[in-house]
């Protein structure tokens, strides 16, 4: 699938994070960050992710496209474009990916509010909407905060709700259902494997019960030539796109 604002974004990408980094600075970066995601996830919910150079440009550069593509081809999947949502909030939007795939595959018609925790994920955030052509604004705070929209936005929580508290996780699904009801679009994306996601049945329960759907999802990638490199630097295999989600299509 050609998508020449992507290739636009990595670019700028590379740009911005190649500058006062070398590859096996950002090589080390991103295998700390995987090492972070999959060993020591309690260190996560510290800040521990974004607290070195190295981390946040791998962060950006290789992270941010590959949810990127992964979000493009859910939302393809599942027909979460048609109608474009008018607006979409992206909670804990980091640098803006997911949020940002979403709104290039509704043909740049939503407007996007991402919010996000790190002050640093956040302007990096702008940076993707600005790279991408998208109008939109990110700000940093807690995604429990965010007023959610109704009918014509969609919601969007990739890879975030495994690292809430599960008090927060509890206060947020009522709030999901019920912005849902009044008809927004709500689409849940987290990793295939199921240690993070412990709560994933019970949310999948009310989900389908509310009338969405649950996914399991193996894509085959094409990753642009430099994510390619760093995956097979870093030791990792993205040759294959993983996901599961929760989509809620939001009452008529
Ligand atoms: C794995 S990253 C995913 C980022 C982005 N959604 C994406 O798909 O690329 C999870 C993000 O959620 C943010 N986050 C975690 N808890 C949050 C909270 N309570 N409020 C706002 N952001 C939060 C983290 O700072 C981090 O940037």
């Amino acid at each position: 699938m050609t998508d020449p604002p992507f290739e636009r974004w990595i670019e700028s990408l590379e740009k911005r994070h190649l500058a006062a980094l070398s590859f096996p600075e950002v090589r080390k970066g991103l295998q700390a960050l995987s090492s972070l995601y999959v060993e020591r996830r309690g260190r996560i919910g510290s800040g521990a992710v974004f607290d070195g150079a190295g981390k946040r440009a791998a962060f950006a550069l290789f992270f941010g496209p590959l949810h990127y593509l992964t979000v493009r081809e859910i939302v393809s999947s599942v027909g979460a474009s048609s109608p474009p949502p008018r607006r979409i909030v992206d909670l804990g939007c980091g640098t803006g990916a997911a949020g940002a795939a979403w709104a290039v595959s509704a043909g740049g018609v939503p407007e996007l509010s991402g919010v996000e925790r790190s002050g640093w994920a956040a302007s990096e955030a702008r940076a993707t909407y600005a790279d991408l052509g998208l109008r939109g604004r990110a700000t940093s705070g807690d995604l429990l905060g965010e007023r959610l929209p109704a009918a014509e936005g969609g919601i969007l929580l990739g890879w975030v709700v495994n690292e809430l508290e599960s008090a927060a996780r509890d206060a947020l699904l009522p709030r999901l259902l019920a912005a849902a009801a009044r008809g927004a679009r709500v689409l849940v994306v987290e990793p295939i494997a199921s240690r993070p996601v412990p709560w994933w049945p019970a949310w999948t329960d009310a989900f389908t019960r509310a009338g969405g759907r649950e996914d399991l999802w193996r894509f085959p990638s094409s990753l642009p030539p430099l994510l390619a490199l760093f995956d097979k630097a870093a030791g990792l295999d993205h040759r294959v796109l993983t996901a599961r989600s929760l989509w809620l299509p939001g009452a008529r």
